[in-house]
Order: structure tokens, then C-alpha cells, then sequence
């Protein structure tokens, strides 16, 4: 048995860190939001383990990829098949901070309880299996519009916003979420943490209200990495309404009131980044995720 699933990227629409918890990790507060821009996910049932091959980036395909130990977290607690082949096509860029590898994480789990027909696999049950895997996986077990909080993995669902155009731009760097956070909390290390105190999302959020949001990573991001900040300001004499960093970085993404080409956008952005044009996702638009070959 065989079938391909599309998995979906993300934006972080608002980004707050609130403070440290005690386990080391920063407690959040973040808007998601799921875009268009997918990788595939194709698996087969059968064999012995996991195997899996990546194409469309160079990455590991051991047991160091999220897509290998979703699988093999999901074989261990349901093993209902001794093995699974799962092939993943690349084309979110890796390292940008669109949650890729998570969202491949979570690609596998439902893919597989789709398969398998697991009763047992209730949304409550995948939830826990992913957040043991990392804390965006748990976004993308839900998707659409949804707030985060505690390490970003307990989920509030919001009503989905509009579906609209969004370009990302993602700079010639490589960003690790881990180091961003380390610098983070050695720079607020000597001072409480203070929320601005963000709107009322979870009352019903509007693209008005989301132009508002801020990313409190970007500061640090753009300082440590110059190329972030010129495509910032790139994009703002562009006459993009809103530029915000998605997540860690080094995806930024921009919003345009008036339509803009390609052609015309990348003219005005350092040749080696990255551009596409993608769409906002309503949870509603999520439910076709399995390829119909
Ligand atoms: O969950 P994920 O593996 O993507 O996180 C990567 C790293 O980012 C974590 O190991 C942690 O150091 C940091 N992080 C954090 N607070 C969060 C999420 C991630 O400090 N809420």
C-alpha cells in the first residue's frame, strides 16, 4: 500500500518569546499560519524499518531526519507493519524557519494513521507523539491559522484568516534555531522577559491585526546576519506593507497591498536569495493532503 501526501510549510505571523521555562526552553506565544508551499511525502508499507530517501536538498536521510524518527515512533506504538519506504521530495527551503522538518514529522504520522487505519491514533494521541518529536510538529497535526503557546506546541486553533498572497525571500544563510535562542536568552539573561502584551488574537484575527504583529527574534537575527537585514530593507522600498522573519530565520516574509512581479521583485533583492510567491492556507484548503495519482 502506497500514497503521497502533501506537507505544507508555515509562517509565524506574530512571534512573542515570553520568557525561559525550566526545561531550557523559551515559552512563546506565536501566531501560525500554513502556506501553500509543499514538500511530498510518499509512503509505502512493507520491508523491514524505515528507509528513507530525500531528494530536491541535501539532507540525511538517517535517523537524524524527523521524517525517519516520525515513522519510527509511530511503528514502535502502533507495529502493525514491520517497515516503511518513505521517499520526500524537497522544496521548502531548509533552515528558513517555515517549519519543514516539521511539517514532514507530521506529513508521516498522519500519512501513516491514514494507511494503517489506526483507531487508536486520535488527534489527542498523534498531538503527544509529535510534540515528543519538536515543538512545531504539533502546528502542523492541526494547521490553518492557530496560536501557540508554552514551547509553541500546545495548539489554540483561530479562525482562519482570509487566503492571501504572501512572497518569502529567503537570504543565502544558514540559521540554527538553537544558536538564535541561545543568544536570545544570553542577551535577556540579566532581565525579566517583558511581553508587550499582544492583541487579543485568540478573539478573532483580522490581516489588520496581524500587520501588527512583530517577531522578537529579528533584531538578533538581522544583527548577527547583515544579508537578513539587507533583504529587509530591500523589501521595504519595495513597498511591502509588512516584512516580518518567519520562526528563527532566514525566511522573511512580505505583503504587498498592490500586485508585484517576480521579475520586478527579484530585481530589487541581492541575486542570491530566494524567491517565491506562495498563498496563505485556510485549515478547510488542508484537507486534500493526499496526492490522487
Ligand atoms: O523544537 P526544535 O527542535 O525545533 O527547537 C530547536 C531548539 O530551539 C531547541 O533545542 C531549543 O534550544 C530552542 N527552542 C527554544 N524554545 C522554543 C523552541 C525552541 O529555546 N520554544
Amino acid at each position: 500500500m502506497r500514497a503521497t501526501y502533501r506537507s505544507f510549510a508555515k509562517v509565524n505571523l506574530h512571534l512573542e518569546v515570553v520568557g525561559l521555562r525550566p526545561d531550557g526552553y523559551h515559552e512563546l506565544r506565536t501566531v501560525f499560519q500554513s502556506i501553500d508551499l509543499c514538500d511530498l511525502v510518499s509512503l509505502e508499507l512493507g520491508g523491514h524499518g524505515v528507509r528513507l530517501e530525500v531528494s530536491g536538498h541535501d539532507l540525511p536521510a538517517d535517523e537524524s531526519n524527523l521524517a525517519h524518527r516520525a515513522a519510527a515512533a509511530f511503528l514502535s506504538t502502533w507495529p502493525l507493519v514491520d517497515g516503511v519506504r518513505i521517499k520526500l521530495e524537497k522544496r521548502i527551503p531548509v533552515g528558513g524557519g517555515l517549519g519543514g522538518g516539521s511539517s514532514n514529522a507530521a506529513a508521516v504520522l498522519r500519512g501513516l494513521r491514514d494507511l494503517l487505519g489506526v483507531q487508536l491514533a486520535t488527534d489527542a494521541r498523534l498531538q503527544e507523539l509529535g510534540r515528543d518529536l519538536g515543538a512545531d510538529v504539533a502546528f502542523f497535526l492541526t494547521g490553518g491559522t492557530a496560536l501557540g503557546l508554552g514551547r509553541g506546541d500546545e495548539i489554540i486553533r483561530l479562525a482562519d484568516l482570509p487566503e492571501r498572497d504572501l512572497w518569502l525571500v529567503t537570504p543565502a544563510v544558514e540559521v540554527s534555531t538553537a544558536e538564535v535562542f541561545q543568544e536570545f536568552r544570553d542577551l535577556t539573561a540579566d532581565r525579566e522577559i517583558s511581553s508587550m502584551g499582544p492583541p487579543a488574537w485568540d478573539e478573532g484575527l483580522d490581516w489588520q491585526m496581524a500587520a501588527r504583529g512583530w517577531n522578537d527574534l529579528q533584531p538578533l537575527v538581522m544583527r548577527r546576519f547583515p544579508e537578513v537585514g539587507r533583504v529587509y530593507n530591500a523589501l521595504v522600498e519595495a513597498g511591502a506593507r509588512v516584512v516580518r522573519l518567519s520562526g528563527s530565520g532566514a525566511t522573511l516574509f512580505a505583503c504587498f497591498e498592490a500586485p508585484v512581479g517576480s521579475a520586478e521583485l527579484e530585481s530589487r533583492l541581492p541575486t542570491d536569495c530566494r524567491v517565491l510567491r506562495t498563498r496563505t492556507l485556510k485549515r478547510t484548503s488542508l484537507q486534500r493532503l493526499r496526492v490522487v495519482q
